[in-house]
């Protein structure tokens, strides 16, 4: 199928390097080095085709996008070719003058990642003694430098409690927007789903508190809430759709319909190096072959909610099921909605150690949840490659 709609949006693993090694990192598990990395100039091509072919936003990530040297030139493009650029990060790594250069090249807003209000706790999650205080920082300078802010809370079992003061904190850092979102359960997630799905107590009430502080902070701030597809009875709308509105590419130059595809088997995914991205979109079969509605067996094909939801999400579907082409198992009318009921079931049990996501640890814990996978409670050591 070759009638999509242009994409929306770009998401640009710039590199899987990152000082952080939150244990629920949407990356793979097998993480790319930085020599298999894109140079600058292919990434700066791929923003001018990205452009041409009519994305209107561009959100660098990673891994740590700021841990590229060239960080500041790739902005400085993306704002030329009018892409609207939204830095995701860590923000351990962006010093004044980082900041500083950034805001000069045309960056528009950045979306800064906390792991907890209680900063022990913070740093223990995200394995990085003291970056909940650099956050902190560079939260105000964020927003006195006039760029736009959205602060990111990741929940889970192990912070869900303080969610009225995560909101709290995100007004008072001068944020427009702050973005609570629960863990997915996609590889690295997927591998501590034991140590970090809430239980039901816990969700109802962090749910309350959304509800309340949208409320209380109507006018002032946005606050999004990103639930966990364990306790819905319907599926997201994964990406908007596979193929639908976002092109993902990973460090090597992969490009793929979401950040989790990879783990997909029977598919080759082309590469920016081979292809135009034109082509990858309009024709490849990774962007076709879930495209649209004709792929979808029962009960999604004759549902009302095809067009809605899309079948949900495609690699939750092989990750739970071992098939990418059956329907999202978050859906109550799926067949296979009982792995998720048993998942849930299990949450009541007291929580596993957490597995820190590092470049090499990924190999051999490509297990189903439970199954005895290593893991280390610790906090970890820094991660390797901070530097470019
Ligand atoms: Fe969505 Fe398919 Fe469930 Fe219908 S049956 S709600 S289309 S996942
Ligand atoms: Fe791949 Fe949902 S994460 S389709």
């Amino acid at each position: 199928m070759s009638n999509a709609d242009a994409p929306l949006g770009l998401i640009a693993e710039l590199t899987h390097r990152c000082p952080l090694q939150c244990p629920y990192c949407s990356n793979p598990l097998e993480l790319a080095r930085s020599a298999a990395e894109l140079p600058t100039e292919e990434w700066l091509r791929v923003f001018e085709e990205a452009a041409a072919l009519g994305v209107l936003q561009l959100h660098l990530t990673g891994g740590e996008p700021t841990a590229r040297r060239d960080i500041v030139a790739l902005v400085r493009r993306a704002s030329e070719l009018r892409l609207y650029t939204n830095l995701i990060t860590s923000g351990v790594l962006i010093d004044q003058a980082m900041l500083d250069a950034l805001a000069g090249a045309g960056l528009e807003h950045i979306q800064l990642s906390f792991q907890d209000l209680d900063p022990a706790n913070a740093d223990r999650i995200g394995g990085y003694a003291g970056g909940h205080a650099k956050k902190l920082e560079l939260a105000e300078r964020v927003t006195r430098a006039g760029l736009a802010l959205t602060a990111n809370f990741v929940v889970h079992r192990q912070n869900l409690g303080r969610v009225p003061e995560m909101i709290r904190l995100a007004e008072a850092l001068g944020a427009g927007r702050v973005e609570i979102a629960h863990v997915q359960y996609y590889g690295w997630g997927l591998v501590n789903r034991p140590a970090l799905l809430p239980t039901r107590a816990q969700l109802d009430e962090a749910t309350a508190a959304v509800d309340a502080a949208r409320e209380s902070f109507k006018g002032r701030l946005a606050i999004d809430y990103v639930v966990p597809d364990y306790y819905a009875t319907r599926p997201k709308a994964c990406m908007g759709g596979w193929g639908r509105r976002m092109l993902n590419i990973a460090p090597t130059g992969k490009v793929m319909p979401c950040h989790a595809a990879e783990i997909l088997p029977g598919f080759t995914f082309p590469s920016v190096r081979e292809a135009s991205l034109s082509d990858i979109w309009y024709h490849s079969d990774a962007f076709t072959r879930f495209r649209g509605t004709d792929w979808m067996p029962e009960p999604c094909q004759s549902c009302d909610r095809r067009e809605i939801d899309w079948g949900g999400c495609r690699c939750q579907a092989f990750a739970l099921t071992g098939d990418a082409s059956r329907t999202d198992p978050a859906c109550a009318l799926a067949p296979d909605h009982q792995v998720m009921l048993e998942a849930v079931r299990e949450s009541e049990a007291a929580p596993a150690d957490l597995v820190y996501r590092r470049i090499g640890a990924g190999t051999g814990l490509a297990k189903p949840p439970g199954s005895g996978a290593a893991s280390q409670s610790a906090m970890p050591q820094e991660a390797d490659g901070v530097g470019p």
